[in-house]
């Protein structure tokens, strides 16, 4: 079932130089439970693709076209709108989890909250479950980390509590922004293998961007390339690496054909 179909989406920056488009007319969609994977050099509007549907897009930007969830307009809503689908419908991890968590809050505090304000949940309910949710991306002894401040966590722990809190609403959409780009490659692992056995769990699906084709060709059942903005190729990962047809993947995909 596809659940997210975005059509000719466009993002540009008013600069002091000119405007800077940023995503040209982009299309694609995803359906539950699917890993579509985002790939493309620096500066290739990645993350701005992304940004837009979260509402994250700067002052000076401008979006167009529609990104439509379950039929409804995500680039035409109004904040009140979208704060409502953020967290309950689709919610996002950054590569840096600091970009989520509040390093003067307690990680417990943090998590419950999300349940109070989206799910009505009482404090001792959204305990519980924020409990729950912290055994299922495997932080030992959950308890204990309810009382503890995000600096007190080491990296890799405080990204698998930014996945909990992503995931404590169940969206039916992840959009994961190089999640393990600032990782040890064992801690990498682990995320990557959690997150699919957690999209597994609740049928997400899920948005990966990454430069990387190693995680590409392993957690990704579709592959869009960009470039400039604009979409190069797309493809399902196993033709994409057989036949690469932009330079830029043909770059990225060499080492899988030595
Ligand atoms: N507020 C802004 N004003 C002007 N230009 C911007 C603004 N935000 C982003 N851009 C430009 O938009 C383009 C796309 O940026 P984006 O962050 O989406 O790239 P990316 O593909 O995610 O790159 P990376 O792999 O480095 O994260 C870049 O040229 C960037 O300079
Ligand atoms: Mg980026």
């Amino acid at each position: 079932m596809t659940i997210l179909t975005v059509n000719n989406m466009n993002v540009e920056f008013a600069t002091p130089d000119g405007t800077v488009k940023a995503v040209n007319n982009l299309s694609y969609s995803i359906s539950a439970g699917e890993t579509l994977g985002i790939v493309g050099e620096s500066g290739s509007g990645k993350s701005q693709s992304v940004f837009a549907l979260m509402g994250l897009t700067a002052h000076n930007g401008k979006v167009s076209g529609e990104a439509n969830l379950h039929g409804e307009n995500l680039l035409s809503m109004s904040k009140r709108q979208l704060n409502h689908i953020r967290a309950e419908k689709i919610s996002m991890i950054f590569q840096d989890p600091m970009t989520s968590l509040n390093p003067f809050m307690k990680i417990g505090k943090q998590l419950c909250e999300v349940l109070i304000i989206h799910k009505g949940l009482s404090r001792v309910e959204a305990q519980a479950e924020s409990i729950r949710m912290l055994d299922a991306v495997r932080i030992p002894s959950p308890e204990t980390r309810l009382n503890q401040y995000p600096h007190e966590l080491s990296g890799g722990m405080r990204q698998r509590v930014m996945i909990a809190m992503a995931l404590l609403c169940r969206p039916e959409l992840l959009i994961a922004d190089e999640p393990t780009t600032a990782l040890d490659v064992t801690v990498q692992a682990q995320i990557l293998s959690l997150l699919r056995d957690l999209q597994h769990e609740f049928n997400t699906a899920i948005l990966l961007i990454t430069h990387d084709m190693g995680i590409v060709a392993e957690m990704c059942d579709r592959v869009l390339v960009m470039y400039g903005g604009n979409r190069m190729e797309q493809a399902d990962t196993e033709s994409l690496f057989a036949h690469p047809a932009h330079p830029y993947t043909q770059d990225c995909s060499t080492p899988f054909h030595r």
